[in-house]
């Protein structure tokens, strides 16, 4: 990796959209290391695009600045260059902010000369089958044929939660016992269920395609109460497993994150 010098220091920004679940953000700590490895000369900072995350962790005296807040820190700190990873799912709302936010920062009087953003996980056909591919290295290997794998996304009302949907036609191509839901977006558990009844489906490994399994993987997914994912199958007779790793566990997943930041480290 080419070395910083006095007027050309280069920074990797991650932005992520960020967990208060105690022990989730250990997913951070993986990813960061695996950026380590690729950019040892390189430092490395982080943001964290929810507000709600920020300030819930602040209340416990742990401090998270935004991409905005981070991207001035860092020109603070004398860098020109800075490679910004979208460390998000879908291209949505949050990934739009971080486009703002590259773009108030970029070329401003004494700040950070060009900053580059990296797409987030699934940003195209190519990342939807290489994220198809890699997924079904890590999902359970010898299914019964009355066995489905349901990942739970988070969904979005921004036009890219069709990325959702895509996942799903990539998924088909390989295997049709295995299903793309969301739990705030389409299509949504209720779309899911009764494709499970047509095939007979009996089991269910259920698993998350978010970051981290935080919030929404405990409560929403895997919670006791009667609208979780894993209360509303029971309650069809399905026997539920739950597979509680967030995707920014999985090395191969990380890869294509990493792959796209490589890519904008190389054109900065
Ligand atoms: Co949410």
């Amino acid at each position: 990796m080419r070395k910083n010098s006095e007027n050309n220091k280069t920074g990797i920004l991650l932005a992520a959209f960020g967990t208060s679940v105690p022990g989730a953000d250990r997913v951070y700590s993986h990813i960061q290391s695996k950026a380590e490895v690729l950019f040892p000369q390189v430092d490395i900072y982080w943001a964290y695009t929810s507000r709600v995350i920020r300030e819930k962790l602040a209340g416990q005296g742990r401090i998270f600045n935004s991409p905005v807040q981070a991207l001035a820190l860092m020109a603070e700190h004398g860098f020109s260059k800075v490679a910004m990873q979208s460390l998000l799912i879908i291209p949505g709302l949050e990934h739009h902010d971080l486009i703002m936010a590259r773009s108030s920062l970029e070329g401003l009087p004494k700040g950070i000369e060009k900053i580059e953003l990296a797409p987030p996980l699934l940003s195209g056909t190519l990342d939807l089958e290489r994220f198809t591919r890699s997924m079904l290295e890590n999902i359970p290997a010898s299914r019964e044929s009355d066995e489905a794998v349901i990942f739970m996304g988070h969904g979005s009302i921004h036009p890219a939660n069709v990325f959702y949907a895509g996942l799903q036609y990539h998924f088909w191509i390989h295997d049709e016992n295995i299903f793309v839901g969301a739990v705030e977006g389409i299509p949504g558990l209720e779309d899911i269920l009764p494709l499970l009844k047509k095939k007979k489906i009996r089991k269910v490994h259920l698993m998350p395609l978010m970051v981290v399994a935080g919030d929404h993987a405990v409560k929403d997914m895997a919670g006791r109460q009667a609208d979780s994912w894993v209360s509303v199958l029971k309650e069809r007779g399905i026997d539920t497993r739950v597979i509680m790793k967030g995707l920014g566990s999985f090395d191969n997943i990380v890869d294509i994150w990493m792959d796209h930041l490589k890519e904008v480290m190389d054109i900065l």
